[in-house]
């Protein structure tokens, strides 16, 4: 018997040491964990529970034959974080690049497919070069399993992938079908094909970093979501960011105690909005200020800064915020402002997650660069995502809500359940110098007539109770209120339900 043991023991250890030591040791000396240490960290204490550990490959081409190593570039298993279940697998750099095999694909796909039934998150540790090479149409045949099942997941089961070394072809393509992206910056890398591959073809020079680095990602192309400085804090924040999202599109939204008091009051807030509408303040103060405690997980925080997206929570249960953000571009909506916050609402909406809309837009960005670039059917995204959520959304204006945007940013007409503003909001088709300027062409030579044109339409619309006296705004309510306000609301739409007529699905504008 002793045998039997010492062999599974054996076994286990050879399994454990992946592509062996000598790759080990190039793992840690470029920054980065293995792919066990990092389900280490993800998961809570000795809740690892690892499947398919014995798992080799069957390629007998150029030479695979002899090179079999147990478990075949992937660890794969389940856990809990913070007593939660998680289904979790991580691509292992030291076998094979950690490179998809059809072995490798199909230890994927079972995981996958216990995560759906079991309707729980799922986490990838993407740190691997793609199809193995060595396989040819087998491995193209996995990842096809891997993304139908990426896809059939969407929408039931939150999927996270985070980008921990270099990665290229499917495993880059199966996380851009997952819900969120995050990277580590200097180590992590995300193309379709790395750069030795782009100088062949295009004969362009280009190094890791510039091709698919996180500085690339979070900021011109907006694949990821976020980026951390090495694999123990990005691991430590998805552990923050599970604890924040519901197990599954059916469960209950997660609920933690909560130690600061839903009544709180913050008089500061009554001077956030400057006296100058032109002067820009900081929205994320209003935010940081509203939240339980302070405690805001920002998505996308570098991309598109012009909206602030991310998740919060009002005694102990999660919420998502989308707000304009006056400090930069004005709090403009652009292309990419309407493509952020749109991915952001869908997500929020298929998890049953209310969302609380801060508005200070003076509309939408004109130019032909956005013209050009597709505004009006990338705005049309934010406005459809928007008026197809049927979670409760909570729309708060603290100063500028003008034209279209007014529509687009959660406004009643499209479904806003409960609509405030502050007694600063202007509602208006535009601010009252274009509006004058516009209606009052002929003044235009007279400063003193146009003034006073300007100051009558600021008088009438630059204010929230024009709307007000049509319903389309709730209540104006004071800013030092606003937590103990949306607590309220919260609470009251907690049950809200909303049928909508029969479709297969929709057709948002891509
Ligand atoms: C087999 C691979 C591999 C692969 C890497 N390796 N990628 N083995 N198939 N795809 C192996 C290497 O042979 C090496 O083995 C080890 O992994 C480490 O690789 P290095 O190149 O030494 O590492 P590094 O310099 O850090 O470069 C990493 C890399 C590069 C950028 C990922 O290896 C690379 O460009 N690989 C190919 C990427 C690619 O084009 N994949 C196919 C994509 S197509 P040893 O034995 O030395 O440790 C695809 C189709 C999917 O995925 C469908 C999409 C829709």
């Amino acid at each position: 018997m002793k045998e039997v043991l010492d062999e599974l023991d054996r076994r286990r250890h050879e399994a454990r040491m992946g592509g062996g030591q000598r790759r080990i040791d190039a793992q840690h000396s470029k920054g980065k964990l293995t792919a066990r240490e990092r389900i280490e960290v993800l998961l809570d204490h000795k809740s690892f529970e690892e499947f398919d550990m014995f798992v080799e490959h069957r390629c007998v081409d150029f030479g695979m034959a002899d090179t079999k190593m147990p478990g075949d570039g992937v660890v794969t298993g389940w856990g809990t974080v913070n007593g939660r279940k998680v289904f979790v697998f991580s691509k292992d750099f030291t076998v094979f690049g950690g490179s998809l095999s059809e072995s490798h694909a199909a230890k994927i796909t079972k995981l996958q497919d216990m995560a759906l039934r079991n309707r729980a998150p799922i986490i990838g540790l993407f740190d691997a070069g793609g199809a193995r090479i060595q396989e040819g149409v087998a491995a193209l045949g996995g990842y096809g399993e891997v993304f139908k099942r990426n896809v059939q997941a969407s929408g039931v089961i939150p999927q996270i992938s985070l980008i921990l070394g270099p990665c290229a072809g499917g495993d880059v393509y199966s996380p851009a079908m997952t819900d969120f992206i995050f990277m580590v910056r200097d180590t992590s890398y995300m193309y379709v094909t790395g750069p030795d591959v782009v100088k062949t073809v295009t004969n362009e020079t280009v190094t890791h970093e510039q091709l698919g680095g996180a500085s690339v990602h979070t900021t011109k192309s907006s694949i990821a979501d976020g980026a951390f400085d090495n694999d123990i804090e990005a691991l430590i924040e998805m552990r923050r960011l599970i604890d924040l999202l519901p197990a599954s599109n059916q469960a209950d939204l997660p609920e933690i105690e909560c130690h600061d008091d839903s009544e709180r009051i913050d008089r500061s807030l009554d001077w956030l909005v400057p006296d100058n509408p032109n002067k820009p303040y900081d929205m994320k103060e209003l935010i940081l200020k509203t939240v339980d405690e302070g405690d805001f997980f920002e998505i996308q925080p570098t991309f598109a800064r012009n909206i602030i997206t991310g998740f919060g929570r009002m005694e102990g249960r999660t919420f998502g915020i989308v707000a304009n953000q006056p400090m930069v571009l004005a709090g403009v909506l652009d292309s990419d402002a309407s493509r952020k916050a749109a991915r952001f609402v869908r997500f929020c909406d298929c998890f049953n997650i209310p969302i609380v809309t801060f508005v200070d837009v003076p509309g939408f960005l004109p130019g032909t660069a956005q013209e050009y670039g597709g505004l009006i059917k990338h705005g049309a995204k934010l406005l459809f995502a928007y008026s197809e959520a049927t979670v409760p959304k909570i729309t708060i204006i603290t100063r500028k809500a003008y034209g279209g945007a007014y529509d687009v940013m959660s406004s009643k007409h499209i479904g806003g359940d409960l609509n405030y503003a502050w007694p600063t909001a202007e509602i208006a088709v535009m601010g009252a110098k274009g509006a004058a300027e516009i209606l009052y062409r002929g003044d235009l030579n007279d400063p003193e007539k146009i003034a006073a044109r300007i100051k009558e339409y600021e008088k009438r619309f630059a204010n929230p109770f024009v709307a007000a006296e049509r319903g389309y705004i709730d209540e104006v309510i004071f800013p030092h209120s606003t937590r103990k306000r949306l607590a309220r609301a919260l609470r009251m739409l907690r049950d809200k339900h909303m049928e909508q007529p029969w479709k297969k699905h929709d057709n948002i504008p891509l």
